[in-house]
């Protein structure tokens, strides 16, 4: 059995995080996103792993090599040009010879994988589709099944008035190798608006799972935000997350970092810092009575005396000058400079 991750996309809605870290590879909880995909693929028993890359795939490349830090064997398929989601499966056939589970590169789950292959393999299904409820699936694929769990209907982002369910496309597929034969080569094709439909079209038997762990797709700055709360209070758990180990007795005077705080390695925190609810990325300098609150901040990051950053997003080696404010929604891209006292 293998496992191939998408993970060719642009990221455009996480723009300006991903103009320098794909998506796939941007940190969470100061981890690159997709050791928390290897670790899932692991837990389903799949060691093969092939990323699928388009948008800088030397950097995803340069980070992972072949798999072998985690426990897995990495192969690499990359398109030229973007040939979307089936196009990029089809890409990468002459390495699928049994069935496979696909993942967006985008998803953070503690589905309990190995129980979907299993109920893919009793029920004799070309294609399982995790499936997952939300409360707009507008912004998804939307997707009605029968009341025994098989799948009717597959609608891409559905408009207002095609919402007929709140079941979407959790972006996690088991699928036989039979499929590929609908797909056509070298030219963009979707899975959601091309072969999904088609499998039905033809009565092929594809089946649902319903998911009821916990399920996101990283792939917006509120998402991205969010995901880190749900890290932060323990909603979201995994190995992969950092104990909050920090020695507090060694901090400065005044020094408030509440218990849900993730801090890396090598940060410098000075007097009458406050850290709450937030992530700090390794080698961060945050001077004398600066205020850090719902936030995460990447590596190499300064933040002068007395600034106030909440709710916002910091990427790498940024300067955040003294006193400034970032107030909620801020996403600053790598290597910004916020002049002293200036509000954003
Ligand atoms: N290799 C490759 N090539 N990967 C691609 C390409 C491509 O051309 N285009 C997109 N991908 C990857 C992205 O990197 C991402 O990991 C995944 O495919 C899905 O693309 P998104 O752009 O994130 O799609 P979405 O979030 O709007 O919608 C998809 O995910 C939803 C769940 O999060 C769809 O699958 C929806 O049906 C689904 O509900
Ligand atoms: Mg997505």
């Amino acid at each position: 059995m293998k496992g191939l991750i998408l993970a060719g996309g642009k990221g455009t809605r996480l723009r300006p995080l991903t103009i320098n870290t794909p998506k796939p590879v941007v940190p969470v909880a100061n981890s690159p996103f997709l050791l928390y995909q290897i670790d899932l693929m692991r837990s389903g028993g799949i060691q093969e792993i092939i990323l699928s890359l388009s948008y800088q795939p030397r950097k995803i490349e340069d980070l992972l090599k072949d798999g072998s830090d985690y426990g897995v064997w990495i192969r690499y398929a990359v398109e030229g040009t973007p040939l979307g989601t089936g196009g990029a499966f089809k890409n990468a056939e002459e390495h699928i010879d049994s069935t496979s589970v696909v993942f967006n590169g985008d998803v953070l789950t503690s589905v309990d994988l190995a129980a979907v292959i299993a109920h893919h393999r009793e029920k004799r299904a070309v294609a399982t589709i995790v499936l997952t409820p939300v409360e707009n699936p507008s912004a998804y694929g939307l997707v009605e099944t029968t009341p025994d769990g098989w799948i009717q209907r597959f609608i891409e982002k559905p408009g207002p008035d095609e919402v007929t369910c709140n079941t979407i496309n959790a972006g996690i597929y088991v699928l036989e190798p039979s499929v590929l034969s609908y797909i056509p080569k070298d030219e963009p094709y979707s899975f959601e608006r091309g072969l999904f439909p088609t499998l039905l079209e033809r009565k092929e038997p594809v089946l649902s799972f319903i998911l009821d762990q916990y399920w996101i797709d990283i792939g917006t700055p509120q998402k991205y935000l969010e995901v880190h709360h749900d890290i932060l209070s323990r909603k979201f758990m995994s190995p992969r997350v950092p104990g909050r180990g920090l020695e507090r007795s060694l901090l400065p005077g005044g020094v408030v970092v509440d218990e849900k705080s993730i801090i890396d390695s090598d940060v410098t925190i000075r007097d009458h810092v406050r850290i709450e609810n937030s992530v700090i990325g390794k080698n961060c300098k945050i001077d004398e009575g600066a205020h850090i609150l719902d936030s995460v901040i990447w590596s190499g990051n300064a933040i002068d005396a007395d600034a106030r950053i909440t709710k916002s997003i910091v990427g790498k080696g940024c300067y955040i000058g003294r006193s400034a404010i970032l107030r909620p929604g801020v996403v600053l891209g790598d290597k910004t400079v916020v002049t002293d006292f200036s509000t954003l």
